[in-house]
């Protein structure tokens, strides 16, 4: 009746961005992912309390932060078939302090992968990822590591709708991801309700969800033959093109800071001088640059000098696994 598991974060090369279905939390298109070590969140889930409790870095959880969490131990006890009461969960993560890095992904990720076990449900990725994507969209990349593809799916019900791991950690253990923290403050518009603004509002947005779907395959070739160069250059106009339809929104949304822009200009500029870094940057004024192990101190440095407060080296981490030691 108790487990307790530990799950990545994971950083898109080709984005989730807007939803078909917001209760499900179905998206318009499928996206590719690494997932990131060392940082990690650690999950432990008992069934069989006298009231739910959802306890997260130390804080009882309120409103829809304790909403989303019960909504995923709700559809866990359903798969049970009933009969294992209120639950106890406590989740912590490693997270630098104000790391500006999203937690929810690996928050979400280790809550499935704890939550079913706990209930005596077997150990199923294609199952879990389904489950934690009840949670937050992009946690379903994270139940397994290395690059995963969650796949958009046909069905109403969301059944089809899931991350599969296209390569395991291991296939590309060079590849670095630089994450520059240029602002810790909480953005102002969250992902999720900037992409259903987007969805809304933008006259670019059917032409994001065929772009990005067409590029998932081309990034799957370009990792298997390890081509750093064209996934640099892959990711990064995914990135634009994510941010051109949220800016193209009415009214628009710019997730840019000026240092944002700075650092990005900056890289363009080390680029032609002949290092090999590119970005990417989710819904927020942070880039996460891509580069190799050879360079990944360069990286650190040129994001340091272009103003950012913290770095976070990062290189491709593992699945979301079970540990023997709980957190109460
Ligand atoms: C820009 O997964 O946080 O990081 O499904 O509403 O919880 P919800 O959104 P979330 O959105 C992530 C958006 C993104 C791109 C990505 O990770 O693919």
């Amino acid at each position: 009746m108790k487990a307790t598991a530990l799950a990545h974060p994971n950083i898109a090369l080709v984005k989730y961005w807007g939803k078909r279905d917001d209760a499900l939390i179905l998206p318009h298109q499928s996206s590719l992912s690494l997932t990131l070590s060392p940082l990690s969140v650690t999950t432990t889930v008992e069934f069989g309390a006298g009231a739910d409790h959802v306890e997260i870095n130390g804080h009882t959880a309120k409103g829809s932060e304790r909403e989303r969490v019960l909504r995923v131990l709700e559809a866990v006890r359903a798969e049970a078939g009933g009969g294992l009461g209120h639950a106890r969960m406590v989740s912590r993560g490693d997270f630098p302090a104000a790391a500006g890095l999203a937690s929810s992904a690996a928050g979400f990720a280790a809550l499935a992968v704890a939550a079913r076990a706990a209930a005596g449900l077997p150990a199923d990725p294609k199952a879990a990822s389904v489950l934690s994507r009840l949670g937050s969209g992009s946690a379903c990349r994270s139940v397994q590591g290395g690059f995963c593809e969650w796949r958009r799916g046909e069905r109403p019900d969301g059944t089809d709708s899931y991350a599969v791991q296209r390569f395991e950690a291991g296939h590309w253990p060079e590849l670095r991801m630089v994450v520059a923290i240029l602002n810790r403050d909480e953005k102002e518009v969250k992902s999720r309700d900037g992409m259903k603004h987007t969805v809304e509002t933008s006259p670019y947005y059917e032409a994001w969800v065929r772009d990005a779907e067409a590029e998932v395959p081309r990034a799957v070739e370009i990792i298997q033959r390890r081509e750093l160069e064209a996934l640099g250059e892959l990711a990064e106009r995914n990135a634009w093109r994510m941010h051109a339809t949220a800016l193209a929104a009415d009214p628009p949304l710019c997730y840019l800071h000026p240092g944002t822009l700075g650092l990005i200009e900056h890289l363009r500029e080390q680029r032609k001088k002949g290092m090999p870094v590119w970005f990417t940057l989710d819904a927020g004024p942070n880039p996460v640059l891509l580069t190799d192990a050879a360079h990944e101190v360069a990286a650190e440095a040129l994001a340091r000098a272009c103003g950012a407060q913290d770095v976070v080296r990062c290189v491709p981490g593992g699945d979301a696994a079970l540990k023997s030691e709980h957190l109460f």
